[in-house]
C-alpha cells in the first residue's frame, strides 16, 4: 500500500558532492556492468549538478542518477530542435530496492531537469532484458520510441525509453 510505504519512507535525496565519489562508484559497479571513469562522473557534476542525485538510507549512501542536458531533435516525431534530459545512469543498491528509491529519483530528476534546465523531454537507453528497469520507466510514463541494435559492448540491443515533461 503506498501510505504504509510513505510512512515508513527512512530514505532522503540530495544533490551529490564529491565526497560521494566512492561511495556512487561502488553503486555504479554493483549493480551495473557500464561502468565509467571518475572523470566522467566529475565532469558530469560539474556540468549538472542539480540532476546528479543521491539516496542515502539511514545515512548511507545506496542509490544514484546521473543525467545530461542535450539539445536535439523531439523523440516524438514532429519538432525542432530542443532541450532533453539524458538519464545515463541510475542505480539502487540490491537490499535497498522496491522501496521506492528509484522511483522517487527519478521523479525528482525530471522535475529538476525542467525547472533548472528547462528540458522538455526525458530519454534514457535501458537493456531489452532488463524487465525490472522497463517496468520502473512504464510506470513513470516513459515509452520505448527506438530499439538501438547492438547498443550494448557485449552487444545486446536497448530500448530507448523517452517521456514528454
Ligand atoms: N520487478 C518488477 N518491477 C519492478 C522491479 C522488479 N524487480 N523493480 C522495480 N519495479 C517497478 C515496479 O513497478 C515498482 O513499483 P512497486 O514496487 O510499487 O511495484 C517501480 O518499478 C518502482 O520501484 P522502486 O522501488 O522505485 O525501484 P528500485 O529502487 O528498486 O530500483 C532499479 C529499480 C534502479 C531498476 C534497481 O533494480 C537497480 O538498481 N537495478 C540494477 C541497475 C539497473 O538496471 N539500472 C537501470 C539501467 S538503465 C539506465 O541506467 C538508464
Ligand atoms: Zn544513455
Amino acid at each position: 500500500m503506498e501510505t504504509e510505504r510513505a510512512l515508513q519512507k527512512t530514505f532522503k535525496l540530495r544533490e551529490f558532492a564529491m565526497s560521494d565519489l566512492r561511495s556512487v562508484t561502488n553503486i555504479n559497479h554493483t549493480c551495473l556492468p557500464e561502468n565509467y571513469t571518475d572523470f566522467f562522473f566529475i565532469d558530469l557534476y560539474h556540468r549538472f549538478p542539480e540532476t546528479f542525485i543521491v539516496a542515502e538510507d539511514n545515512g548511507e549512501a545506496v542509490g544514484y542518477i546521473m543525467c545530461r542536458i542535450e539539445t536535439g531533435l523531439s523523440n516524438f516525431g514532429l519538432g525542432g530542435l530542443l532541450k532533453k534530459g539524458h538519464i545515463v545512469s541510475i542505480a539502487v543498491m540490491p537490499d535497498h530496492r522496491r522501496k521506492g528509491i528509484a522511483e522517487a529519483i527519478i521523479n525528482t530528476a525530471t522535475e529538476k531537469m525542467q525547472t533548472a534546465y528547462n528540458a522538455k523531454q526525458c530519454y534514457l537507453e535501458v537493456r531489452i532484458s532488463n524487465e525490472p528497469a522497463i517496468k520502473l520507466y512504464r510506470k513513470l510514463g516513459f515509452e520505448a520510441t527506438r530499439t538501438i541494435r547492438g547498443y550494448y559492448a557485449d552487444g545486446e540491443d536497448a530500448y530507448m525509453m523517452s517521456k514528454k515533461l
